[in-house]
């Protein structure tokens, strides 16, 4: 992949509801930091954007982030001049519409949290991807798996598609495992069996280039 500039995102965003609190999901930034780590070792120029304190290969650029904002700027300042961009994290579609500026207190009741959506990464790239880029998203299912990864290419007009079942045994979130299913715009779909995160980070690769070596 020499010659290649990579960017990948990885782990799950942080919405803050006061200095102390945030809303999480359970990512572990491992499927995300293991396409990195593959693209790195092909030869790719590479830029991590994690919301983890993953150790990462010299050689990676690291941008840390927080918030699906936070993320937004990043990706979207490094994202004109890459060939790939792969969007592994977990971005919270939702957090606090205003954040408390100080800690919650017990004493003064339940809070009512109002939540606003966050942007669409995704949605944001598509809407300025430069000829030749290729735009990959992960779909995260409990059900309907091919159905659902299928709508979100076509709805965040992806070249390709990672879905996972994360209701599966040792697939998805936290697990040093995954199993994946990759769908292409063109409408080539190929099963990856459970295999490591590394494993599976290098078949979603081969589909990337793939996909980019066809006219
Ligand atoms: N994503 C994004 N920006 C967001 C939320 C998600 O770019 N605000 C990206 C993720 O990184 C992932 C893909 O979109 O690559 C799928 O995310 P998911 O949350 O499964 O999709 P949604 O469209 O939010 O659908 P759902 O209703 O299933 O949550």
């Amino acid at each position: 992949m020499s010659g290649l500039r990579v960017l990948v995102t990885a782990g799950g965003t942080r919405e803050p509801i006061d200095p102390v609190r945030f809303i999480g999901n359970r990512s572990s930034g491992k499927q995300g930091h293991a396409l990195a780590e593959e693209a790195h070792e092909r030869g790719a120029k590479v830029t991590l954007v994690t919301t983890t304190e993953r150790l990462v290969s010299a050689g990676i650029d690291v941008v840390g982030v927080e918030t699906a904002a936070e993320m937004e700027k990043a990706v979207l300042d490094q994202g004109g001049s890459a060939d790939v961009i792969i969007m592994a994290a977990a971005v919270a579609d939702f957090r606090p519409q205003a954040v408390a500026p100080e800690k919650l207190k017990k004493a003064e009741g339940v809070p009512r949290l109002v939540l606003e959506p966050t942007p669409d990464i995704l949605t944001s790239l598509a809407a300025v991807k430069p000829q030749g880029q290729t735009l990959v998203g992960f779909a995260a299912e409990t059900n309907g798996l091919h159905a659902n990864a299928r709508q979100k290419l076509v709805k965040k007009s992806l070249d390709l598609v990672v879905a996972n079942d994360v209701s599966s045994s040792g697939v998805g979130f936290e697990h040093d495992t995954n199993e994946v299913v990759i769908i292409t715009a063109s409408g080539i779909k190929k099963d990856v069996a459970l295999a490591d995160k590394r494993a599976v980070a290098s078949a979603i690769l081969d589909a990337v280039l793939f996909h980019r070596s066809q006219p």
